[in-house]
């Protein structure tokens, strides 16, 4: 079969630049696809992390005044990963997160910021770089979503478009005034087929309303997308769009979470092995400062901390925790009062909670390898990784019965699932746990059902290679 070309834009890929899933995806997903005979190259903007590991790439285009400064396109790799690095410093060369100020502000003028990758992308697609000319170009999230609309206003030929939703939530939602700026023709764009929304323009409601297919990354949020509460403002476009949108579930990069050879964790382990688990449970709980107890049911998070991810509940089912002698080990970051209300509650309950405020991929690890279970309450979860990460390390998954949650754990084979999401349906469910712990054998039984479940990208990265042959059939004349 002739290979596929497709260029995926993403404004993080791990190992390069991470913020959440997105990274992980965008960073495993090439690689995965290669097996499958897709040349996959990844654009993405040339922030400092960036910059450091690339700057040396070979530059493949030069702008004297690229929106506003002078711009370059280069073109490197890295750990496996094919990627154009977009190079413009008054853009891209800021401290910290690649969305928001030190102080925890969006950036005033990510817009442009990211319809300057979207602009590039468009432009690849239009056969900028001869030695590259795509059959696809690929937009995750947001801050990708103008690349199919630049691509269907500027007219002509060109590559079929793909847009992949990792969260509804965050929909780039800017004046309308941007427009112009941005190169987007406002006459004939500002309406409810094009950029309008809500008297302003989103960037994610442009690339859904103008890709030819929509994908996300669970069957279960497909379907939940579609419904005025899960669409987020966009249930209506994704109603009238459904016969272009499908659900692929994630997979997670089994080489970079694999117990036998994690360098992150006290002890490696196989599912043969399943009892040195508990020397990195000793581990965990020194570190942390919890009391050495192995037998007490230690809980896992690793989240960021926002409303989504349903954290609020876990302080309000504190008295389960703590009433069924568990402990709990939470990593993560976000909302200030979160971040408050944790450390916190481990003040008043040292040597049972510990809450670790910030971002460590090491800890991450750990937590995983040493914690009996591993907690996702989340109000909303359009896939969910730490769960995956969990059945592949022997933490048991306690999780909502939401989006991809619903899709990857399931009660009683391999983990505890509760719904509606509330803290009474949490709690019941950490009773469960904690009922079910005490009974070793079924304990390990769980383990091992978690332990043989696939949460690879190999079959998954297979329905990608389907869609873009399907959308490349489809559009063939
Ligand atoms: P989301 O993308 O919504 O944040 P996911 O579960 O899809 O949620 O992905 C989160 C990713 O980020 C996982 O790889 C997880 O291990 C990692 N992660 C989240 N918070 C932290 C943290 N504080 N420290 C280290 N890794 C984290
Ligand atoms: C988003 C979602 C998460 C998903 C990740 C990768 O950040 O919140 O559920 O796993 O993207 O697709």
């Amino acid at each position: 079969m002739t290979p596929v070309r497709v260029l995926a834009v993403a404004s993080e890929v791990y190992p390069i630049v991470k913020t959440g899933g997105l990274a992980d995806v965008a960073g495993a997903l090439p690689i995965a696809l290669k097996a499958h005979g897709v040349e996959m190259r990844t654009l993405m903007p040339g922030y400092p992390d960036v910059m450091r590991l690339l700057g040396g790439a070979d530059e493949i285009r030069r702008w004297p005044d690229y929106f506003g400064g002078p711009g370059r396109l280069l073109a490197g790799s890295h750990g496996g990963l094919d990627l154009f690095v977009l190079d413009v410093p008054h853009l891209y060369a800021r401290p910290g997160n690649p969305y928001v100020t030190t102080e925890g502000f969006d950036w005033p003028d990510n817009g442009v910021r990211f319809a300057a990758l979207s602009r590039v992308a468009a432009d690849i697609g239009h056969g900028l770089i001869p030695a590259f000319v795509p059959d696809i170009v690929h937009a995750h999230d947001w801050q990708a979503g103008l690349a199919p609309a630049y691509l269907h206003y500027d007219g002509g030929a060109r590559p079929g478009t793909v847009m992949t939703i990792h969260n509804m939530a965050y929909q780039g939602k800017f004046a309308p005034q941007l427009a112009d700026a941005i190169g987007l023709p406002l006459d004939a764009s500002f309406d409810v087929h094009g950029l309008e929304y809500f008297g302003g323009i989103s960037f994610l409601k442009a690339g859904l309303q103008l890709a030819d297919r929509i994908t996300t990354v669970s069957p279960t949020y497909a379907r939940e997308i579609q419904s005025d509460e899960g669409g987020m403002g966009l249930g209506g476009l994704l109603r009238e769009r459904a016969d272009v949108l499908s659900g692929i579930l994630n997979g997670i990069d089994i080489s970079v979470w694999n117990p036998q050879t994690d360098p992150h964790i006290a002890y490696r382990f196989s599912a043969e092995e399943l009892s040195f688990r508990s020397a990195n449970k000793a581990a965990l709980q020194q570190r942390l400062g919890l009391d050495p107890r192995p037998d007490a049911l230690l809980l896992g998070v690793i989240s960021r901390l926002s409303w989504q991810k349903g954290l609020d509940l876990l302080l309000e089912a504190m008295p389960i925790v703590l009433g069924e002698g568990m402990q709990l080990a939470l990593l993560g970051s976000g909302d200030a009062d979160l971040q408050d209300r944790y450390q916190r509650a481990a003040r008043v309950d040292q040597g049972r909670i510990a809450a670790v405020i910030g971002y460590d991929e090491a800890l991450a690890h750990l937590i995983q390898a040493g914690s009996d279970a591993l907690l996702v309450p989340s109000r909303f979860e359009p896939c969910g990784l730490t769960q995956l990460c969990a059945l592949r390390y022997g933490a048991v998954p306690i999780v909502s019965r939401v989006g991809g949650l619903a899709d990857t754990v399931s009660e009683p084979a391999t983990g505890f699932t509760f719904g509606p999401v509330s803290s009474e349906n949490l709690s019941a469910a950490l009773r469960r746990a904690s009922f079910a712990f005490h009974d070793k054998a079924a304990w390990r039984q769980l383990q091992l059902t978690g332990l043989a479940t696939d949460v690879s990208w190999r079959h998954r990265a297979g329905e990608y290679v389907a869609l873009y042959r399907s959308l490349m059939a489809s559009r063939r004349p």
